[in-house]
């Protein structure tokens, strides 16, 4: 099938191999505040991005994490990039994709290898248990200090259903400190199912029967907070990029 220039075609699993060239990662970078980035002194920051793609936005987001970490001593004392590059404190990524082909040219041009680690899995199985928990111990520690969740939501619910997402959001929530998503809007949902519709002739399998619908974005704030106890801290708005960006914390932490 021959695309049009500004047609980003159809993808099941939102698993696009030009995704980047429609959603260059510029506009959510710059929509994210610097200065929540803090870390205890001498320890590292350890990041999951899932649904990791080409590995264009992990690559962006990791750069702009390390250079806006700061570390927080006993005293509460907050430090900033360079010395916190004194104190041995610095970021590790960890990206999770479904697509082999994506994962495999995410891994071609990693420009931070020792930093940035891929991984292929579908998340909504548990042979993420391993990969997680190996990742995790490699770092000494128990959680993620932040789990990204970028445009994942709506192929998560499309392809597994109300209950699917429901797991999905109870899963990220389990593994992390701090949850940033951005979830797709319901307009997304109508025009991936004309896409796959005009592409395929298919339709996607729980379509019909989501009752999760038209204000999907506050479902999901609220499913976070009542049934995963994550509190929303923070939100982004941005001209460039009209999806929100929502910060999610874990009550304990
Ligand atoms: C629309 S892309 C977004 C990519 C990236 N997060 C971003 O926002 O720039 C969604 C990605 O999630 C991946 N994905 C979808 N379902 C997944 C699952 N169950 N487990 C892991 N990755 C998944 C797709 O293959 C696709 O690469």
């Amino acid at each position: 099938m021959r695309l049009k220039e500004n047609d980003p075609g159809a993808a099941q699993y939102g698993n696009f191999i030009n995704y980047y060239q429609f959603h260059p990662t510029e506009a959510r970078i710059k929509s994210l505040p610097t200065d929540v980035w803090n870390v205890n002194a001498g320890e590292d920051m350890i990041c999951l991005d899932v649904g990791s793609n080409s590995g264009e936005l992990t690559q962006a987001l990791y750069e702009f994490i390390l250079s806006n970490l700061h570390t927080v001593d006993d005293e509460n004392k907050v430090d900033s990039l360079q010395n916190s590059q004194c104190k041995g404190s610095s970021c590790y990524f960890l990206g999770l994709e479904l697509d082999p082909l994506l994962t495999e040219r995410a891994k071609n041009s990693n420009r931070y290898v020792s930093s940035i680690h891929y991984h292929c899995l579908n998340f909504m199985t548990d042979d993420k248990l391993t990969v997680l928990k190996t990742y995790l111990k490699q770092h000494g520690k128990q959680k993620f200090d932040v789990i990204f969740c970028f445009s994942v939501t709506m192929w998560i619910h499309l392809n597994y259903g109300d209950e699917g997402l429901i797991k999905f959001l109870k899963d990220l929530c389990a593994w992390t400190k701090v949850l940033v998503i951005e979830p797709q809007p319901w307009k997304c949902y109508r025009a991936a199912a004309r896409r796959l519709w005009r592409a395929k002739g298919k339709t996607f399998p729980e379509l019909d029967a989501l009752t999760i619908r038209h204000n999907v974005e506050t479902e999901i704030e609220d499913i976070l907070e009542k049934k995963c106890n994550f509190s929303k801290v923070l939100e982004t708005t941005s001209e460039d990029w009209k999806r929100k960006i929502i910060f999610f914390r874990r009550h304990d932490s």
